[in-house]
Parts: structure tokens; C-alpha cells; sequence
């Protein structure tokens, strides 16, 4: 049996609600399938750290962090701090320190979930996202200048290197290699001639490593289009951060909730730790109401656990979470039920222990 350690960071609104969910699901796959054995360290980083500290986590929060195997992390975000202190103060300086240049963010419609698009079924969404997670647009380089004046100006510099897209375009080609083969390149490179030009130049060099993936360069606007009128024709889409931020919520939207979509930031060299957490965010609106979608968060557990090396127990929680979207019986509002974040839990860990036996 395999020990890992776990740290843990609920953050904010619901991700308080959702991550000891989370630990549930994950706690009791294990002792089913005896594959591993999870220690856990919760942080108390987040917003009302910041409310408390005037910073987001403490100042050695990512030396502490680095110890760990795997971080599990909730959600970051409250009305009471503003989103750009928040989001830079935490999950930026963790995904951008410990290199965490892939965003993994698969999209499945799952069995008996509701997609709000005509005539599709299981199987005619189901596709991964592969976000460059690092640089690009969220690169953070720029400043504002002559505040207050008429004459003031806000520059944001999205910077690109080659490293940067050769490493995320290199792991999207080979994900599509063990898939359909097809990979899809999300660009700009008609209005940004700079920038874009040079991912579209870079992937297709990756490309040449690659010669039994076909790659199609497709302009983020029809893309966006062609997520809701042809979801099936895809399969693996690579996509410079802002333009995957944009394409994981149309992904998330037409698999029928944003309460279901998992995400990881991962660092595929294993250098640092990779963080496991759902794309849904903070939902200040439904926080404490006890009606959070714990599924995100779960399927999330998943993830960590396949990177961690335990497929099977992977396999079990994403089977059990089908099942339980299939029945139809215990879900939450965001999926049309009554249920609350607890009942669905429940209902999952009931599955994988019928699973099991
Ligand atoms: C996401 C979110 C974040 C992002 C927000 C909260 C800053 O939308 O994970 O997709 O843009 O990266
Ligand atoms: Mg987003």
C-alpha cells in the first residue's frame, strides 16, 4: 500500500463545502480498493486568511506546499476581496510557481445529465481541454499609468515563449496520440499576429514528433462556435491560458452543469506538486446553502489519484459518480434535483461500495 501526503486548501464559498466531501470520497475508495493510504494537512489559505493577514497564504506557504504529494484545493474567491488580489495572491503564484503548465480539463456528458444542447448524447461530448497554465495571457506583465487622468493609460502584455508552448503543446500531442489522434490547436493568429502566429509556428513543429496526429489550427471564434454545434468532432483541444479559461466554460456549460467540470494543474515532470481542483469557483450565491455539487470536487479526487499512480481506484469514483448521475435520484439543484451536497456524497460512496464487492 502506497502513502501519500495531501495538503489541502478548501479556500472559499463552497470549496469549504465541497472539499471535505472530497476527502470523504476519497478516504473511502481507498480503504475499498487498498491501494493507498491519503495524510492530509489542511491550510487555511484564502480570503478570510487575507481578511486576517493582508495576504493570501503565508509568506512561505509554497515552501510548505512543495513537501507534499498532491494539493487538493477547493475554490478561491469572495465579494469581500477583490478577485485580482485573490486570484494573484493564491492559485496564480501556485499553478505559476511549482510550473504547473498543463491544465487538464476533461469534459464528459455524463450518463443521465441534461446537456442544453439539442440531440446530443454520452459520447458526443467527450473531449479534454489541455490549458497552457503558466504564461500567455496571465503572465501578468503590464502596469497602468497616469491614473485619475484623462490621458491614463492600462497595458497588458501577454507573453508567449517557446518553452513555454513547445512543453504544453508536447503533452497535448501526446494525450491525442493515446485517444482519437486528433488534436485540436485553439489560435488568434489572424488579429494577433504576434503572439499567435508564433503558437501556431511552435505547435506545428511539436507537430513533427508526432506525425499519427493530425492537427487542426482552429481560430478561437469558430471554436467557440463549433464547442456547441459540433462538440463530437472533438477530441483534444490545446489552447493558450485565456482562450482555455473562455473554452473550459462553454466545455462545462454544455456538459450540463459547472458543478460537475474537475481541473488539474499539473506539472508533468513531477518537479512540484500538481493541484487538483474543480473549475466551478467560489459561488458566493449558493455558499453555506448546503446545495453545492460535491461532484466536481470528487471527480477531482479522481484525477489526483490517477496522476498518484491508483487507476483503479480512479476508476471506481468515476464509476460511481456515472452511476449515480445515471439513477438520476440524489442530485443537486445545478443538475435539477433536490439534494444536498452531503446526499450526493452519499449516494457515490453507496455506489462504489456496491462497486466494490
Ligand atoms: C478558472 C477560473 C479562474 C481563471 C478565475 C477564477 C481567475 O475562471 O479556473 O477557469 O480564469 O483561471
Ligand atoms: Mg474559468
Amino acid at each position: 500500500m502506497k502513502h501519500h501526503n495531501i495538503a489541502v486548501i478548501p479556500a472559499d464559498g463552497i470549496g469549504q463545502e465541497v472539499a471535505p466531501e472530497g476527502v470523504k470520497a476519497l478516504n473511502t475508495a481507498g480503504e475499498l480498493t487498498g491501494e493507498y493510504k491519503l495524510k492530509y494537512e489542511h491550510f487555511p489559505y484564502g480570503c478570510n486568511y487575507y481578511l486576517k493577514h493582508g495576504k493570501m497564504m503565508a509568506d512561505d506557504g509554497l515552501k510548505l506546499l512543495r513537501q507534499f504529494d498532491a494539493i487538493y484545493f477547493g475554490a478561491v474567491g469572495s465579494p469581500a476581496v477583490p478577485d485580482h488580489i485573490s486570484l494573484r495572491g493564491l492559485r496564480l503564484p501556485i499553478c505559476q510557481g511549482f510550473e504547473q503548465y498543463v491544465c487538464y480539463r476533461p469534459t464528459e456528458l455524463l450518463p443521465g445529465v441534461k446537456t442544453p444542447l439539442a440531440n446530443k448524447k454520452p459520447g458526443d461530448i467527450d473531449f479534454i481541454v489541455i490549458r497552457e497554465n503558466t504564461e500567455g495571457e496571465y503572465t501578468g506583465a503590464g502596469g497602468r499609468a497616469h491614473r485619475g487622468l484623462p490621458i491614463e493609460i492600462a497595458v497588458e502584455t501577454s507573453v508567449f515563449s517557446r518553452v513555454g508552448v513547445e512543453r504544453v503543446a508536447r503533452y497535448a500531442y501526446r494525450l491525442a496520440q493515446g485517444r482519437r489522434k486528433k488534436l485540436v490547436s485553439a489560435t488568434k493568429s489572424n488579429a494577433q499576429q504576434h503572439s499567435f502566429t508564433f503558437w501556431d509556428e511552435v505547435v506545428a513543429e511539436v507537430g513533427r514528433e508526432f506525425t499519427d496526429v493530425t492537427v487542426e489550427r482552429v481560430l478561437i471564434d469558430a471554436l467557440a462556435a463549433r464547442f456547441i454545434s459540433h462538440p463530437e468532432s472533438l477530441d483534444v483541444v490545446v489552447a493558450s491560458n485565456l482562450l482555455g479559461d473562455i473554452l473550459t466554460d462553454i466545455a462545462a456549460a454544455i456538459s450540463g452543469s459547472l458543478g460537475i467540470a474537475p481541473s488539474g494543474n499539473i506539472n508533468p515532470e513531477r518537479d512540484y506538486p500538481s493541484m487538483f481542483e474543480p473549475v466551478h469557483g467560489s459561488a458566493p450565491d449558493i455558499a453555506g446553502k448546503g446545495i453545492a455539487n460535491p461532484i466536481a470536487m470528487i471527480w477531482c479526487g479522481a484525477m489526483m489519484l490517477d496522476f498518484l499512480g491508483h487507476k483503479k481506484t480512479a476508476k471506481l469514483i468515476d464509476a460511481a459518480i456515472k452511476a449515480v448521475t445515471a439513477e438520476g435520484r440524489v442530485l443537486t439543484p445545478d443538475l435539477g434535483g433536490t439534494a444536498k451536497t452531503g446526499d450526493v456524497t452519499k449516494a457515490i460512496i453507496g455506489k462504489m461500495r456496491a462497486m466494490a464487492k
